[in-house]
């Protein structure tokens, strides 16, 4: 099948932009690994029930006690095993408890989550890679020490989707966030579409809204006033979409913008969220303030939050810029200070 006419491949996008940057030589064979071995298990993924039991859970948990599924394992084997050629100091995967060591004076550490949104799987709806490479420190006292840095020091970051198409987005260094879609006929990456550029508006909001009575006043408030539309205080129709998994609701938002919210909760177990920092918050904020959005804990930069730990989590709302700053303004309107606040419900009224 014949590519667009001068389209660029990931391998030369990868050559010239570390021509330009030797600092960024080692971050592109990371990328270079994670590419190839991404191609195989989309080939996995896309075999379904005819490659095994991908989605069945097995007998292990991960760290933070989520069952772990056949694909889950597959992936962390399949992109660790792809590491050990690369000059990568230290791993950490959702799928691992302990960092691991590979070449301990080697120059970088990588942390992913080598299969997200795997509850996703059997349902055929699209899942992902997600990576964030980073300077390996030197001196680290353990091999998590190398992992506990601020998101704003990732070399590349970015993730890949297995879905309809599978692409892979990344941003290197202080490059532009860049989609590169898989030719599944010759097995190479290529750029097909355009840099990502956010809009900075957007109508669209993406949150599991079974949550409701468990989120905290400021964003039960936002989701009202998003779901009262053009009547409402934002005097705006809004759009939902909930993919419930990652790097498709990510995906989405980089193409047509949009708001992503998956904030603390009133749960056991959800007073920061769901998701990682480290291996989900971390490289999606990364890739999302190069298309020009943002991505904050509702209150600061994701990019600007340190690790408390390599599982840490983080809540995380990201995507059309002036959406996430308006979020962010409702955690600081003292109208929504205190939880449960008294004014909460009359605040429609007083507002309009
Ligand atoms: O990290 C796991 C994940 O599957 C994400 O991909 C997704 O955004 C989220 O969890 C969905 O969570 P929930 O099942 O609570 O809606």
């Amino acid at each position: 099948m014949p590519q667009i006419a001068g389209t660029q491949d990931f391998e030369t996008y990868l050559d010239q932009t570390a021509a330009r940057d030797a600092r960024l030589g080692a971050a592109a064979e990371v990328l270079r690994a994670i590419a190839a071995a991404s191609i195989e298990l989309s080939a996995v993924i896309g075999l379904g029930r005819l490659h095994g039991q991908h989605g069945t859970a097995r007998s292990s948990k991960n760290k933070d006690g989520d069952v772990q599924k056949e694909l889950d394992v597959l992936a962390n084997d399949l992109f660790v095993g792809a590491f050990h050629q690369t000059p990568v100091a230290a791993i950490a995967s959702e799928e691992l408890h302990e960092p691991l060591v590979l070449h301990p004076a080697a120059p970088l550490a990588v942390a992913m989550d080598p299969l997200d949104g795997s509850s996703n799987i059997d349902a055929n709806v699209s899942i992902g890679t997600i990576f964030s490479i980073l300077p390996a420190l030197p001196n680290a006292s353990s091999a998590e020490a190398h992992f506990l840095q601020l998101g704003r020091m990732q070399i590349a970051a970015g993730f890949v989707i297995y879905g309809p198409q599978t692409s892979l987005v990344c941003a290197l260094g202080d490059e532009k966030t860049q989609i590169f879609t898989l030719d599944r006929h010759d097995g190479r990456f290529y750029h097909a579409i355009s840099p990502p550029s956010i809009a900075r508006d957007s109508a669209e909001y993406s949150i599991n809204a079974s949550n409701y009575r468990h989120w905290d006043t400021p964003i039960r408030a936002f989701i009202d006033d998003c779901v009262h539309g053009a009547e409402g205080p934002l005097k705006h129709n809004y759009n939902m979409r909930w993919t419930g998994s990652l790097v498709a609701d990510a995906y989405r938002i980089l193409l047509r913008g949009g708001i992503f919210l998956y904030p603390g909760d009133h749960r056991p177990g959800y007073k920061e969220g769901r998701l990682r920092l480290l291996y989900e918050a971390s490289p999606v904020a990364f890739i999302i303030e190069r298309a020009g959005g943002l991505a904050t804990d509702c209150v600061r930069p994701i990019l600007d939050i340190l690790p408390a730990g390599v599982h840490a989590r983080v809540p995380l709302v990201f995507g059309s810029a002036a959406a996430v700053e308006l979020v962010v303004s409702y955690h600081s309107d003292p109208l929504f200070s205190a939880e449960h606040a008294p004014l909460f419900g009359k605040r429609g009224l007083m507002r309009r």
